[in-house]
């Protein structure tokens, strides 16, 4: 069996776009006229309120949200910001749509507010999980006991290399097979809280004792060797799971216990109404894939194939079948096609599709991804309460030096759900040097990442 290959060839590609035909191309008045009914604030970027805090590097301040760094994130300061700025009460229910690692929910758990998620990524929602369990203090004494045996275990299991040729590649024989040995271990720990403890740990050493290290959308072979690399893989391995296990240990110690634990549904967004059972939702806040070719199953593909939550080639498929179309490895049958934007199927696909891209998928990727999103809006809307707010932090991107705002594409597309756009607040400028050159000069204030607020309204 030979598994989708977890390597990054897209970045160097998007490198290739060309800008071939200039007559379609929209122009600064399109996207000045296209933001001119929605209250965008800081155009200019002079004192973006959330600037530093819509990425996931503040958290590793923050206990328990450090438990894993999952580089898609935003930050705990950020989601606390906003549900103070959402008055949110205090018997109140928040929801993500798309929680990853779960930061917002980790955040309501702090904050003794009920909270629901939803991911498709099975890996992403156990970090979630383990991250806004309550932990007993005999759960934390039988996690002590467990990492004594850890570091003392002479893990002489006999173990079989997966067949993933790739996970060899990867990692090397010899560090595979120590990596299996010591999963095994893992998996004969009975108390299950404490089992997940330890697998978290586990998960978060593969990408320092890896050959390859995530970057882009996929792997990029390590040129530096890893930083123990002079001890043996067992001690490499150890080492850095006793430098989580110590961190989990100080959080645990230093949090105390809290009246709810979140609920996460390994479930697309796109289907929430299902697992909702008529909750009125007080706020959401949540960032979605954006629509930049990212593909969550190769930036994970060594924590979800090592992990055994994907264990064959159709549950890597059935993980992408389920994400919102924000890449192209994958060929969806059609779905949600009554959706119309003017100024997205008339001006910005048109573009898009008249100009030599690194791959002819990008027009229809697109044109699902905001399929996607507005189905995922109109769940929104029926789920919240009336008065109830909404906070989508989201990055605009750009093929052939056509940027697709898709800021204003979603409070558009809100806005015609029936929300009210409350404002599009600027955070800050993503011009990355492949596309600087390509962008020109008045429009580049239009690449970059923001806060969408909307908010249902109390008569409907
Ligand atoms: C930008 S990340 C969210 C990160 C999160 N805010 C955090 O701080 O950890 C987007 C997440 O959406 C997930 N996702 C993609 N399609 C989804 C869908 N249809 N339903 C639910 N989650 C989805 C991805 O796996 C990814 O974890």
């Amino acid at each position: 069996m030979v598994p989708y290959e977890p390597i990054d060839w897209g970045g160097k590609n998007v490198v290739q776009d060309q800008m071939v035909n200039l007559s379609l191309i929209p122009n600064e008045e399109f996207y000045q006229e296209f933001e001119r009914g929605f209250n965008v604030v800081n155009g200019d970027l002079t004192s973006a309120t959330y600037r530093a805090l819509v990425n996931f590097t503040e958290s590793v301040n923050y206990p328990r949200h450090r438990w894993f760094y999952y580089r898609e994130g935003f930050s705990p300061e950020l989601v606390n910001a906003l549900i103070k700025e959402f008055d949110v009460p205090e018997d109140g229910l928040i929801c993500d749509p798309f929680c990853g690692a779960g930061t917002t929910l980790s955040v309501a758990h702090e904050r003794n507010l009920r909270s629901i998620g939803f991911e498709v990524n099975p890996f992403s929602a156990f970090v979630g999980q383990v991250k806004t369990r309550d932990y007993s203090e005999k759960e934390l004494m039988l996690l002590e006991q467990v990492i004594t045996e850890l570091v003392t275990n002479e893990f002489d299991y006999e173990v079989a290399l997966p067949e993933n040729d790739y996970l060899t590649k990867i990692f090397g024989q010899e560090m595979l097979f120590e990596l299996l040995r010591i999963k095994e271990f893992i998996i004969q720990i009975d108390d299950a809280k404490v089992r997940d403890l330890i697998f978290l740990s586990w998960l978060n050493s593969l990408e320092p004792v890896a050959k390859y290290r995530k970057a882009g959308n996929g792997l990029k072979i390590k040129k530096k060797a890893n930083k123990n690399s002079a001890l043996s893989p067992r001690d490499q391995i150890l080492h850095q799971m006793n430098s989580t296990l110590e961190m989990i240990k100080v959080d645990l110690a230093s949090t105390s216990s809290f009246r709810t634990e979140p609920i996460i549904y390994e479930e697309s967004a796109m289907d929430m109404h299902q697992f909702l059972q008529g909750e009125q939702l007080d706020a959401v806040i949540f960032s979605p894939p954006y629509a930049n070719c990212f593909d969550y199953t190769k930036i994970y593909y060594m924590e979800l194939w090592m992990g055994d939550f994907i264990k064959t080639r159709s549950d890597q498929k059935d993980v992408r079948m389920k994400s919102v179309r924000s890449h192209v490895h994958a060929t969806w049958p059609t779905r949600y096609e009554n959706y119309y934007l003017s100024e997205l199927h008339d001006v910005l696909l048109p573009a898009v599709r008249s100009q030599k891209l690194w791959t002819n998928r990008i027009p229809d990727m697109l044109k699902g991804y905001f399929e996607d999103m507005n189905v995922v809006l109109n769940n929104i809307y029926k789920a919240l309460r009336p008065g109830g707010s909404c906070a989508i932090v989201v990055s605009n991107s750009s093929y052939g030096g056509i940027i697709i705002p898709t800021d204003v594409i979603l409070a558009a597309s809100a806005k015609n759900i029936g929300f009210t756009v409350k404002e599009i607040e600027v955070e800050r400028l993503i011009i990355t040097s492949s596309q600087q050159y390509k962008v020109t000069e008045g429009l580049r204030r239009f690449l970059r990442e923001s806060t969408v607020k909307i908010q249902k309204p109390y008569e409907t």
